[in-house]
């Protein structure tokens, strides 16, 4: 049976209150409507068709690949946004999914639910539906006295009666390709102007071709965004649904209510993660490490047995064995080796960190390539911008620092050498050599020690 996903977001989203589309609102860094159009991805194996009107231009560029875009204009309700989808699909498809944009949290096995639902019955029309106290302006299923369902009513047109009826309808459904294409012609405009839906219900029970529906009990799923409050709903629930998977994976959570973690990271086994921390992008952190409290970690990949406190990294790569932090900062092209530590008030950009290089304090290392075991002194700098260019800097390995050296770039500090305190480095150092003073000058040869 082939099946084709349509993802309905044409609508204008006006009580979001924003010059931003509201399926491209982010919820864990990724645009809302992104998490629609992956479980409809997934529950139907095939790109999903998006209708899209508003800001359509958008939406399309920052959604790209995800889907396939139709566009409605003008906007004339939720049946004539589906036929909008039929050039697209008409032929292609046996089966057609519709879901809405707007529902980050319906998963893809709710989505194949139904869809198994539908293959196994033999009606026309197979929709979602909630049991649920509060009925939030949803339409109301109307089932005969046999159970059997006869109509979908939407809540501006029903009776105090059905009013009372606490089985929603979610707007996901599976039709027969065939008769919705023929049905949805069929469809009459509405009091509003609109082209309903929902009316299929009721016109599949009259053409006698069937209708049933998979009803489920109210979940954090069901939650539509159309408002901010809304966004934050659906944003806790999402934060807690990924902080649960990877408790379940072995990652210890302190708090899960202040653990914010993208859908795009990946935590080893063991880790534990301590309150306020923010792991987003392709972040990986590696088993057995300690994070937080207090740390933002920006698509950057972390090694095994880690201790990062207080700190942010940004697309930056940390070996094994890291300890940084508190108040250290790693910026893009970061590279720090296994065994490095790297404490207090430390800023590192673009440079790599031998392996047991030690950096303690209030220092910053830019486009600067440092050997193993190297001590960097409290307060050093490479001051590698002379306002036009970067420039380089090279440490050799058992470099010593002395605290408070500027290392003016481009330079090359050779394998042994020191700085005394509070030299200002304007030329090369020769290995194993001693030098010191404003601008620095050698004073004496080092003896090799192993
Ligand atoms: C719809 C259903 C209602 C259901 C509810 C669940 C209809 C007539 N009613 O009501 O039974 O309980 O969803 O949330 O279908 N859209 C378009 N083009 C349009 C109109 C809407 O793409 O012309 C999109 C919107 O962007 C949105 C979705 O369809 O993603 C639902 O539209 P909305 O106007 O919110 O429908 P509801 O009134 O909530
Ligand atoms: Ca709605």
């Amino acid at each position: 049976m082939t099946i084709h996903a349509v993802v309905l977001a044409a609508g204008q989203g006006t009580r979001m209150r924003s010059s931003m589309p509201k399926v491209l609102h982010p919820i864990l860094g990724q645009p809302l409507a992104a998490y629609a159009l992956e479980a409809a991805r997934l529950a139907t194996g095939s790109t999903p068709v998006m209708v899209v009107g508003h800001q359509a231009e958008e939406v399309q560029k920052a959604l790209g690949a995800s889907a396939d875009y139709v566009v409605q204009e003008p906007q004339l309700g939720t049946g004539h946004a589906v036929l909008q989808a039929e050039p697209l699909l008409k032929g292609k498809s046996e089966v057609v999914l519709v879901t809405y944009a707007d529902m980050p949290l319906l998963t893809v096995d709710t989505l194949k639910q139904l869809i198994d639902v539908h293959h196994s019955g033999c009606c026309a029309v197979t929709m979602l539906t909630m049991i649920a106290e509060d009925p939030r302006g949803f339409g109301r299923v109307v089932r005969d006295t046999e159970g059997r369902v006869q109509a979908i009513v939407e809540e501006a047109s029903a009776t105090p009666e059905q009013l009372a009826i606490r089985e929603l309808n979610t707007g996901v459904y599976c039709f027969d390709a065939d008769w919705l294409w023929h049905a949805l012609k069929e469809v009459k405009v509405s009091p509003k102007g609109e082209y309903y839906l929902t009316d299929l219900a009721g016109m599949a029970v009259t053409e006698n071709k069937g209708v049933q529906a998979l009803a489920i009990n109210e979940t954090s799923e069901m939650i539509g965004i159309n408002n901010r409050i809304h966004l934050w709903e659906a944003e806790n629930a999402m934060r807690a649904r990924i902080n649960r998977s990877w408790m379940l994976e072995g990652v210890t959570i302190i708090d899960p209510n202040m653990t914010y973690i993208e859908s795009g990271v990946t935590i080893g086994r063991d880790t534990v993660i301590w309150p306020n921390c923010y792991l987003q992008g392709n972040t990986e952190i590696g088993e057995s490490c300690v994070i937080g409290p207090n740390t933002i970690i920006r698509s950057t990949k972390v090694g095994r047995d880690c201790t990062i406190e207080a700190s942010v990294l940004e697309s930056a790569l940390v070996e094994d064995d890291v300890e940084m932090g508190p108040f250290a900062h790693l910026r893009k092209g970061a590279h720090l080796a296994s065994g490095v530590h790297m404490g207090n008030f430390g800023e590192v950009k673009n440079s790599y960190l031998g392996p047991g290089t030690k950096m303690g304090h209030f220092s910053y290392l830019g486009d600067a390539n440092i050997g193993t075991n190297v001590n960097i002194g409290a307060g050093t700098i490479t001051c590698n911008f002379d306002g036009v260019k970067k420039h380089p800097t090279e440490i050799g390995e058992n470099a010593f620092i002395g605290s408070d050296t500027m290392l003016v770039a481009p330079v090359k500090i050779g394998e042994g050498a020191r700085t005394g305190a509070g030299s200002v480095v304007t030329k090369n150092i020769e290995p194993y050599t001693l030098a010191v003073g404003v601008p620095a000058r050698a004073i004496r040869k080092l003896e090799k020690h192993d």
